[in-house]
């Protein structure tokens, strides 16, 4: 028998259904919302709003992309958090009604957890490239920095993770410092395409073990363009590209150091990256050449799964369903996760 999962996602500014059979992905939609363009960030009552406008077209799209009727899906996971509560209550409340009407079970996933799993995204045989238990991800959002090592598909432990900003954060903020709109890492990759990463240097923190710090760096970033900028106003528009460079390098450069650190520390050689910063194109690079010279085995999600998506959310959801890991009706979302 099939077993098909709807997935759906609504932690923060992307609304997103997913259908999933049998381990393959049939269809992925995402509802991005621009409304947030002109505020510098995300305004959390305005994503509620437009979950609720986008949530029903969205899972009526995925599923007609997929070819699969309602009355087809097996269960319904959803994003249970971390999250903005307002945005994580449209999603919730939606899949657990849509669960009550199908009368399917429910599946809660955490959206971290889902980011690692999106290793794990294929639509065909030819797409199965998996990394073997136990391996090593390094998760890079816009809310979470972590080492995390994967025991199985539903087991993980964290062994390092940021004691002040997120990587996504710290490239938000500096692109934010260059006046660039929000959301500044997918900006800062492009501008950076064209510049030299070793043009600018900013003191980057000597954290402990496998922790990661990035508030100084981006305090270092504030400081050198505030100096640079009395001498010349035109200093961040004359320097775009290297600024764009030189920061996201340092930025790279953190993330690389502590994945080797860890690499080495647990022995583990199959590698992955996933969440939005595993978008960047530089730290790909950077991560596979590192595979290459210590002969790692690399996983990174298509850039289309780095980011927000229900496909990570229906495959988290696909394995949870295999072990009968399902969740009740009466489960609330949760704004903040303090474990995986
Ligand atoms: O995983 P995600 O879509 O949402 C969260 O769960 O937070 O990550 C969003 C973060 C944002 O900070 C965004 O600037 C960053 O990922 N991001 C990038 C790129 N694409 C998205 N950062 C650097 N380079 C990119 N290409
Ligand atoms: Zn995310």
């Amino acid at each position: 028998m099939s077993i098909t999962i709807l997935g759906i996602e609504s932690s923060c500014d992307d609304t997103s259904a997913a259908v999933i059979e049998n381990g393959y992905l049939l269809s992925n939609r995402i509802a991005n919302q621009l409304v947030h363009k002109e505020y510098g960030g995300v305004v959390p009552e305005l994503a509620s709003r437009a979950h609720q406008q986008n949530v029903v077209p969205v899972v009526d799209a995925a599923l007609k992309d997929a070819g699969k009727s309602p009355a087809s899906i097996s269960a319904i996971a959803y994003t249970r958090g971390p999250g903005l509560m307002g945005a994580l209550l449209v999603g919730s409340s939606f899949a657990k009604g849509l669960s009550i009407a199908l009368d399917v079970p429910l599946i809660d996933v955490n959206h971290l957890h889902a980011h690692i799993l999106s290793v794990f995204i294929a639509r065909s045989d030819s797409e199965r490239h998996f990394p073997a238990f136990p391996f090593l991800c390094l998760l890079v959002s816009g809310g979470h920095t972590q080492l995390v090592i994967m025991k199985s598909h539903l087991e993980m432990e964290i062994i390092g993770q940021t004691i002040d900003d997120a990587a996504g954060e710290a490239f938000d903020k500096c692109a934010k410092v260059m006046g660039l709109p929000y959301p500044g890492g997918p900006l800062i990759d492009k501008l950076a395409g064209e510049g030299n990463p070793k043009a600018f240097a900013f003191s980057k923190a000597v954290v402990k073990g496998l922790d990661f710090s990035f508030s100084g760096l981006k305090t270092s970033f504030l400081y050198f363009l505030r100096d640079r900028l009395q001498d010349n106003k035109e200093f961040i528009h004359n320097n775009r590209h290297d600024l764009c460079a030189s920061i996201q390098d340092a930025i790279i450069e953190s993330l690389t150091q502590k994945l080797v650190k860890a690499a080495k520390e647990t022995g583990i050689r199959d590698i992955a990256i996933a969440g939005g910063v595993s978008a960047n194109s530089g730290l790909r690079r950077a991560v596979n050449k590192l595979g290459e010279r210590k002969n790692w085995r690399i996983f990174i999600p298509a850039v289309q799964y780095a980011t927000d998506n229900a496909a990570m959310i229906a495959v988290t959801g696909y394995y949870k369903y295999l072990q009968g890991q399902f969740s009740s009706q009466h489960i609330t979302p949760a704004a903040r996760f303090d474990h995986l």
